[in-house]
């Protein structure tokens, strides 16, 4: 059954002016709409007490499990304007589904696909004026669904009391400086996730796991870390928030196969899929580090680029790693298959390309 939304409107919205402003130039992850959905779980109810209210600060007892235990998950995905005003999104029930193992991995409560949707639904209805225009590039309104361990207990047990929220934040480029290549350090030292571990799952502790590599990556001053397996410390498997692929000279497409702790990407898995469209050849499959250095080095990779919901595509344009670094590419270029994949994306998402893989879905 559908759920039952209760509406609390925000009667001090931020002014038109304001909104423009941050619409202006978003960022990423900085500025927040004036609404949010709040739902709850118990074991004697299921969800319950279903809520569209106004954006502000979560009431948590300090004793609240996901403080201590880091019992969390959550989303990311896009609302794009289109040029005759509707809203849309992509592949939702892909990032409900992932939402659904995530959930069983971090032993919180299912949420059925529908109450996924519809609550995004209902916070971009009411939140509409906060999507940029068509004509605003790759800006668009990013949306944040997550789920805590809300109950009050310090004993180690699946928590029996859990909240559900969605939040969103008008996002430009996720990297500062905008689309032009990023520069990643190869991390010898971290790991960001192990076999029979949560990697697969998006849940926070994988980030908070991440964040000592990137602090070694900005000290070599590189953007992003890559992560290499646990075992063997030979395979490259992500960056963390994003996939990694590899572009050869033969139109062959690789990125590291999944294997369980590699996390899913929506956008990873489209990429597969238009590929077949562009004429290239995908292949998932173990890739090691070596091979990447010397298949640049040989010219048989000619390009590599990192994607996920955040950054769309972004090129790599360098690779360090202790004692040694490599260039791909012309300095502040993208490379050409990396450029065609993200418009024909983008292009899709804002309805300026054919859907014809039925990837949208209609919010307003
Ligand atoms: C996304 O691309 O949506 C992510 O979750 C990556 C990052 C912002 C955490």
């Amino acid at each position: 059954m559908a759920q039952q939304f209760t509406v609390t409107e925000r009667p001090d919205r931020l002014a038109e002016a304001e909104r423009l402003a941050v619409l202006a130039d978003p960022g990423f992850g900085k500025t927040f709409t004036d609404h949010m959905v709040v739902a709850t779980w118990n074991p004697e109810e299921g969800w319950h007490d279903w809520q569209v209210k106004p954006y502000g600060p979560l009431e948590l007892d300090p004793s609240a499990a996901v403080l201590h235990y880091a019992q969390e998950i959550f989303e990311g995905l896009k609302a794009y304007r289109h040029e005759d005003g509707s809203v849309w999104t992509f592949r939702p029930r892909s990032n409900a589904a992932r939402f659904a193992r995530s959930a069983a991995r971090l032993a919180l409560p299912a949420l059925p696909e529908e109450a996924f949707l519809e609550s995004l639904k209902q916070l971009v209805a009411i939140d509409e004026a906060w999507v940029p225009g068509a004509e605003a590039g790759e800006s668009s309104l990013y949306l944040r669904p997550f789920m805590f361990a809300s109950e009050s207990f310090l004993g180690v047990r699946p928590a029996l009391g859990v909240t559900y929220s969605v939040i969103a934040s008008p996002a430009g480029a996720y990297f500062s400086g905008g689309v032009k290549p990023v520069s990643l350090w190869i991390s010898q030292h971290y790991s960001r996730a192990g076999v029979g571990g949560t990697g697969a799952a998006k849940c926070g502790g994988n980030y908070a796991a991440s964040l000592a590599a990137q602090i070694e990556a900005s000290e070599h001053g590189c953007d992003q870390s890559v992560f290499l397996d646990s075992v063997e410390q030979k395979w490259i498997e992500e960056l963390g928030g994003m996939n990694l692929f590899l572009v050869y000279a033969d139109g062959r497409l690789v990125t590291p196969a999944l294997t369980g702790s590699i996390l899913e990407g929506v956008t990873r898995d489209s990429i597969l899929e238009l590929a077949k469209d562009l004429d290239l050849q995908p292949e998932e499959r173990r890739v090691s580090i070596d091979e990447w250095r010397e298949g640049v080095e040989s010219g048989q990779i000619t390009e590599a680029f990192a994607c996920g919901t955040a950054a769309v595509v972004t090129p790599v344009g360098r690779l360090v790693w202790e004692g040694g670094e490599l260039a791909m590419g012309p300095e502040g270029t993208a490379g050409p298959v990396a450029d065609k994949i993200r418009s024909t994306l983008l292009g899709i998402q804002k309805g300026q390309l054919e859907d014809s893989h039925d990837w949208l879905f209609r919010l307003v």
